[in-house]
């Protein structure tokens, strides 16, 4: 009996370009073959067997090098709904401007080489004050470009390493900017087990933060939040 290939061949970096499919994208491999990138098993998520750095509900990320640089492939997944990653390749422009964002290296037709960065997602690390504060400073910068993130809340967007980084801007736009309240949400007021905990190491009443946020609301004046949480 002759075995298909997706069942004898041992899955490797290259079977998952298409995932959830199993088969083979020659024309991306070609495509990031002549950008000078070797796309590498590596990651902390492993699909079919192999590693990579990240598989969400719309992309599949993976890491590789260009050159002597460490990079991360956003592919679009074959069964999402989005239409393209152009929407987030656009965003990414506008914040790397102002140094928000993994730097987008490369837009492709369905896939983005960006910046790899190196961060655990806020709800498991340990936060400190100067890392609300770098957060604080990115979406206070984001809601004066009228960009909303539009998944702030939630927080695992929002990776803490050697830098504060928000990532994944395929949900943002230009609407009402709710950055700054949706991470105070996030960080302080919500029923969350990382909420609590990061309440507790700061002697601030969520009402004095509720307040804050409506001050900060009418004036887009950071002062008496950072006042509130003593990071002035
Ligand atoms: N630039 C990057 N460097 C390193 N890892 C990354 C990078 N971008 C994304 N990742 C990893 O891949 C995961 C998925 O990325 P991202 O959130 O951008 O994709 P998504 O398909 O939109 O996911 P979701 O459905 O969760 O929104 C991230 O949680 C992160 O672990
Ligand atoms: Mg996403």
């Amino acid at each position: 009996m002759k075995l298909s290939p997706a069942i004898t061949v041992k899955p490797d970096i290259f079977s998952v370009l298409t995932y959830p499919r199993k088969e083979r994208n020659v024309l991306l491999e070609r495509t990031l073959a002549d950008l000078g990138i070797t796309p590498l098993p590596f990651g902390k998520n492993v699909v079919w067997g192999v590693p990579v750095l990240g598989k969400g509900w719309s992309s599949i990320v993976i890491y590789g090098m260009q050159e002597q640089k460490e990079v991360a492939i956003k592919i679009q997944r074959r069964d999402s709904h989005r239409l393209s990653l152009g929407r987030e390749a656009l965003f990414l422009r506008i914040v790397n401007e102002r140094g928000i964002g993994p730097t987008l290296y490369h837009e492709g037709k369905d896939f983005l080489v960006l910046e790899y960065v190196e961060g655990v997602p806020v709800r498991n690390a340990s936060v400190q004050p100067k890392h609300i504060r770098c957060f604080l400073e990115q979406c206070h910068t984001l809601d004066l470009l009228s960009v909303d993130h539009g998944q702030i809340q939630g927080g695992k967007h929002l990776l803490i390493g050697e830098k504060c980084w928000i990532i994944d801007f395929e949900k943002a736009g230009f609407r009402t900017p709710r950055n700054v309240s949706s991470l105070v949400s996030e960080l302080f007021l919500r029923k969350t087990e990382c909420a609590s905990r990061v309440r507790s190491q700061f002697s601030a009443t969520s009402e004095s933060l509720i307040k804050a946020v409506r001050e900060y609301k009418k004036t887009n004046n950071l002062s008496l939040l950072l006042d509130v949480l003593h990071l002035s």
